[in-house]
C-alpha cells in the first residue's frame, strides 16, 4: 500500500492469517500480559492489536513495553488468528480486526510522543484545553467521525449542485464592506494608506454579479466572516453552501435544497427524510410558536387569551390589550416549576423585554385555592373558566402569560416556551427531524435605536410581488413582505435567502427606504446599482450553513465540534494563539498606529497573562 505499510489498521480478516504485514499509526494503548505485551495500533480507519512475545525476541518486547501511548510506530510481522477455546476466548467482537492480531518481529519508532497534556479517551470538560492541543483533540475518535463527516456532507452537496448544472465559483475573501446585520471584519490596506478591505459577511454581491454576469447558476462552499457575539451555533468564520440562480421562483430553490438535503441525510447519516417540507409563514410560526425557527418537535403552543380578558379588572392585561396588544400564554403539562425555575424563565421573559412574567401553577383544577399564582385573586371565576378551557388546563399544569405588543409577546412568550421545554427535558432522547420552510418574512423592521427601517435579510431582498410597488412608490412599514425563505431543522436556523431585486430602480428605491442618502448608495453600492443597468436577469438564491447542518446531523452540541480549529467563545484561537499584537514594522507598512486607553491596555495585559496560563486536565495521566 505504501513504503510505510501494506494494510490499514482497520483491514485485517482471518483471511489474512499467515501473511507478513507491515502497519503504521500511533499507539492507542500498551497492556503488559505476563510479560506478553499487546499494543493496540490505530490509524484513521481503526486499530489492530500488535503482539510482542519476550521469548522470540526479548529487545522488541522490552522497546514495545517503554512505548508512550500516542507514539507513532511502524511494525512488521505475521497475522495470526486470536485463541479462540472452550475456556479461553481472546476474540474481540467489537473491534472490526478482533479475530486476528499481528505478531510482531519489527518494530520501529517513527515519533516518539511526550506526556500528554489530557488523555484522548476520557471526556474533557475543559474546552480551551482541547483546543489548545487541537492536533491531540482531533485524534479522538467522535471528532475524526465529526471530520468525516463533514467531509461526506460537504462532498455529497457538491455533487448534487454539480448534476443540476451549477457551477462553482469562488469570490474575494478581500472585499469591500456587505451588509448581512452583523459588523465587518477589516483589513488594512499597505498599497491604499488608510483605506481597508473588508472580509466578506457573505459572497451575496458577488453571486448576484455573477447573474449579472450570466453564468446562471452558481454555488460556492463559501467562508464567511462575522465579527458578533459568539454562541454555540455562531463562530467568526463559518462556512456556507452559497446558491444563486437566475430565472427562478421560490419553488426552484424549495426543489434544489430539499432534494439535496435528502440526499445528504440518506449519504451521510443513512436516515430518509420527506419532501416537500411543509411551508409555514412568519406569522403563523411567530403567533404559534414565538420564535422565527419553530422547533415544533413538542407543542406547548402559544394561544391568545386576549378575548378573555379584554375587559378585565386585571389591568396588566386588560391595558395591553387596550393598548392594541394582546394577551397570549402557554401550557406547560404537568410541570412545577421550583422558586429558581421560576425566577430564571422571568429572568429569559425580562430579557426578552418583558416587564414581568405571570404565571399560574394548578394544583387543582376545579378549586380556586388549587389555582396558585400571584395574578389569581385578580381574575374572576368567569376568567378562569374560560381560561380552563381555552388551555385545556388539568391538575399539574403551569400557565405562562405574556401581554403587551404581538410580536414582542410572542418573542417573550417564545423564548419561556423553550425553557420550559429544557427544564421538562421534552426533547431527551427524541430523534425526530422536523424540516421546514418559514416563508413571507417581513421586508422591514423597525429600529428603535437609530429611528430607522432596517431590512430584516438583506437590502437586496426582494418585496413579494403584491408589495413591489409599494415600496417603489415609498410606502413603507413593516407590513410589507418579502420574497425570503428560511430552512429550519429542529428549532435551528439551517439557512436562509430571497429571490433579489434586479431593477435599479426598486433597488435605488429600497436603499431610501432604510435611509440612505444618495451619496452614501453610490459609494456602497454604486456597482451593483451600475450592474443593474445592463441586462441584469431575475435572481434569487440561498444560503445553508454548512457548520450548523453537520453540527446537528453529527448530533453535536456546538458548531466547535465539527469545525476542525474553531476560535473559542471569545474569538480567540488558543493554539495558535491569534489574534495577537502585530510587530511595529508591520504596523507602518500599513500605516496603523494602536492607541489604547490606559485603563484598557492593563486590563488586556493581565487578561492575556490568565489566558496563556492554560490549567492542565485534572483527570488522571496515563
Ligand atoms: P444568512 O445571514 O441568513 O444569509 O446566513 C445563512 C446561513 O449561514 C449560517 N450562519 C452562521 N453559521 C455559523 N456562524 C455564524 N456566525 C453564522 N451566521 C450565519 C446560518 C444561516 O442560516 N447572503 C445570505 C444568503 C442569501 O440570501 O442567499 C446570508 O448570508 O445557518
Ligand atoms: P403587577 O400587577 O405589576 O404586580 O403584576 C402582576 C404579575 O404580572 C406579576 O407576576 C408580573 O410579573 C406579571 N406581569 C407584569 N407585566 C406583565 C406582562 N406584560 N405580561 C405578562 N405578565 C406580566
Amino acid at each position: 500500500m505504501s513504503a510505510y505499510r501494506t494494510h490499514t489498521c482497520n483491514e485485517l480478516r482471518p483471511a489474512h492469517i499467515n501473511q507478513r504485514v507491515a502497519l503504521a499509526g500511533w499507539v492507542d494503548t500498551v497492556r503488559d500480559h505476563g510479560g506478553v505485551i499487546f499494543i493496540d495500533l490505530r490509524d484513521r480507519e481503526g486499530k489492530t492489536q500488535v503482539v510482542f512475545h519476550p521469548e522470540d525476541n526479548p529487545e522488541l518486547a522490552k522497546m514495545a513495553e517503554g512505548l508512550r501511548v500516542e507514539s507513532v510506530i511502524q511494525v512488521g510481522g505475521k497475522v495470526v488468528a486470536r485463541l479462540k477455546t472452550d475456556e479461553v476466548d481472546a476474540t474481540n467482537a467489537d473491534l472490526a480486526t478482533g479475530e486476528v492480531e499481528v505478531e510482531a518481529d519489527e518494530l520501529t519508532v517513527l515519533n516518539r510522543a511526550a506526556v500528554l497534556p489530557f488523555q484522548l479517551d476520557r471526556h474533557v470538560a475543559n474546552e480551551d484545553i482541547r483546543l489548545k492541543y487541537r492536533f491531540l483533540d482531533l485524534r479522538r475518535p467522535e471528532m475524526q467521525r465529526n471530520m468525516i463527516l463533514r467531509h461526506r456532507i460537504t462532498k455529497t452537496m457538491r455533487d448534487y449542485l454539480d448534476e443540476q448544472g451549477f457551477l462553482e465559483i469562488e469570490t474575494p475573501i478581500l472585499s469591500k464592506s456587505t451588509p448581512e446585520g452583523a459588523r465587518d471584519f477589516l483589513v488594512p490596506s499597505r498599497l491604499s494608506p488608510g483605506a481597508f478591505y473588508a472580509l466578506p459577511q457573505a459572497p451575496q454581491q458577488y453571486k448576484q454579479l455573477l447573474m449579472v454576469a450570466g453564468l446562471e447558476k452558481y454555488f460556492q462552499v463559501a467562508r464567511c466572516f462575522r465579527d458578533e457575539d459568539l454562541r454555540a451555533d455562531r463562530q467568526p468564520e463559518f462556512t456556507q453552501i452559497d446558491i444563486e440562480a437566475s430565472f427562478i421562483t421560490p419553488e426552484d430553490i424549495y426543489g434544489w435544497v430539499e432534494a439535496m438535503l435528502q440526499r445528504v441525510f440518506r449519504e451521510a447519516v443513512g436516515k430518509e427524510i420527506a419532501t416537500p417540507f411543509e411551508r409555514v409563514t412568519w406569522h403563523d410560526a411567530m403567533d404559534q410558536y414565538g420564535s422565527d425557527k419553530p422547533d415544533r418537535r413538542f407543542a406547548m403552543k402559544l394561544t391568545d387569551c386576549s378575548d378573555i380578558f379584554a375587559t378585565s379588572d386585571f389591568r396588566v392585561f386588560s391595558g395591553a390589550i387596550a393598548a392594541g396588544g394582546v394577551v397570549k400564554a402557554i401550557n406547560a403539562k404537568n410541570f412545577s416549576p421550583s422558586v429558581g425555575q421560576v425566577d430564571s424563565l422571568t429572568q429569559t421573559a425580562l430579557e426578552a423585554g418583558a416587564k414581568g412574567l405571570a404565571y399560574i401553577k394548578v394544583r387543582d383544577v376545579n378549586d380556586r385555592e388549587g389555582w396558585k399564582s400571584p395574578i389569581t385573586k385578580r381574575l374572576t371565576d368567569a376568567e378562569i373558566d374560560a381560561l380552563k378551557e381555552r388551555l385545556h388546563i388539568e391538575d399539574g399544569d403551569c400557565i405562562f402569560f405574556a401581554a403587551g405588543a404581538w410580536e414582542q409577546s410572542c418573542t417573550i412568550l417564545g423564548r419561556v416556551r423553550l425553557e420550559c421545554a429544557e427544564c421538562m427535558e421534552l426533547l431527551k432522547d427524541n430523534h425526530d427531524i422536523d424540516l421546514f420552510w418559514v416563508t413571507r418574512f417581513p421586508l422591514f423592521g423597525w429600529d428603535e435605536e437609530t429611528q430607522r427601517f432596517c431590512a430584516i435579510h438583506h437590502p437586496f431582498t426582494r418585496p413579494v410581488p403584491e408589495d413591489v410597488e409599494k415600496v417603489l412608490r415609498g410606502e413603507i412599514s413593516t407590513d410589507l413582505c418579502a420574497e425570503a425563505y428560511d430552512v429550519i431543522l429542529n428549532g435551528n436556523e439551517l439557512g436562509g435567502g430571497s429571490i433579489r431585486i434586479h431593477e435599479r430602480d426598486l433597488q435605488d428605491a429600497t436603499f431610501r427606504a432604510l435611509g440612505l442618502d444618495e451619496a452614501t448608495i453610490q459609494e456602497q453600492f454604486g456597482h451593483l446599482l451600475s450592474a443593474f443597468s445592463f441586462g441584469a436577469p431575475p435572481h434569487g438564491g440561498l444560503a445553508l450553513g454548512l457548520d450548523r447542518v453537520v453540527m446537528l446531523l453529527g448530533e453535536c452540541s456546538s458548531i466547535r465540534e465539527v469545525i476542525a480549529f474553531p476560535k473559542n467563545n471569545r474569538g480567540a484561537d488558543l493554539m495558535s494563539e491569534s489574534p495577537a499584537p502585530a510587530e511595529p514594522a508591520q504596523l507602518r507598512d500599513i500605516h496603523i498606529q494602536v492607541k489604547l486607553p490606559e485603563k484598557l491596555r492593563q486590563k488586556l495585559e493581565a487578561e492575556q497573562a490568565a489566558a496563556q496560563h492554560v490549567e492542565p486536565d485534572s483527570s488522571p495521566k496515563n
